[in-house]
């Protein structure tokens, strides 16, 4: 993690997070797709009271190709060069042509309003040279 100034944004209300369904979002600006999945059971990183709840970039980081969450396999898939990612362990590559893990964005749980906050990102997003810029 960095201590650079990430910014604080809500990103969805946990009641409203279905399992298994990406929700979209763009974190930490707007041209950084990412998504956010309540995974159900308690994975690594995960927040929330289940502690289930995870999130990543969407750009590959082989090329920056779309990922896509594909919820039999419950797992990232880019259609490019068919790499592979593991939202259950901080998004890992699986399998394929990238050498780095999915950037996972780093969540916090707000238990009084009931919202997920991103703050921060691990990892470095696709194409940048850092992640603030
Ligand atoms: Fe995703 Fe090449 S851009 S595997």
């Amino acid at each position: 993690n960095t201590t650079l100034p990430y910014p604080r944004d809500v990103i969805a209300r946990l009641g409203d997070l279905k399992p298994n369904q990406p929700l979209s979002f763009h974190y930490p600006d707007d041209r950084s797709p990412c998504v956010v999945i309540r995974k159900g059971r308690a994975v690594k990183g995960g927040v929330g009271p289940k502690r289930d709840v995870v999130a990543f970039s969407t750009q590959c980081t082989h090329m920056g190709c779309p990922v896509s969450y594909d919820q039999a396999s419950e797992t990232f898939k880019c259609p490019c060069h068919y790499s592979i990612f593991d939202p259950d362990n901080a998004g890992q590559m699986v399998i394929g042509q990238a050498t780095e893990n999915l950037p996972r964005i780093v969540l916090e749980y707000d238990e009084a309003e009931d919202v997920i906050l991103a703050v921060s990102v691990d990892g470095l997003i696709y194409g940048r040279q850092a992640n603030i810029i």
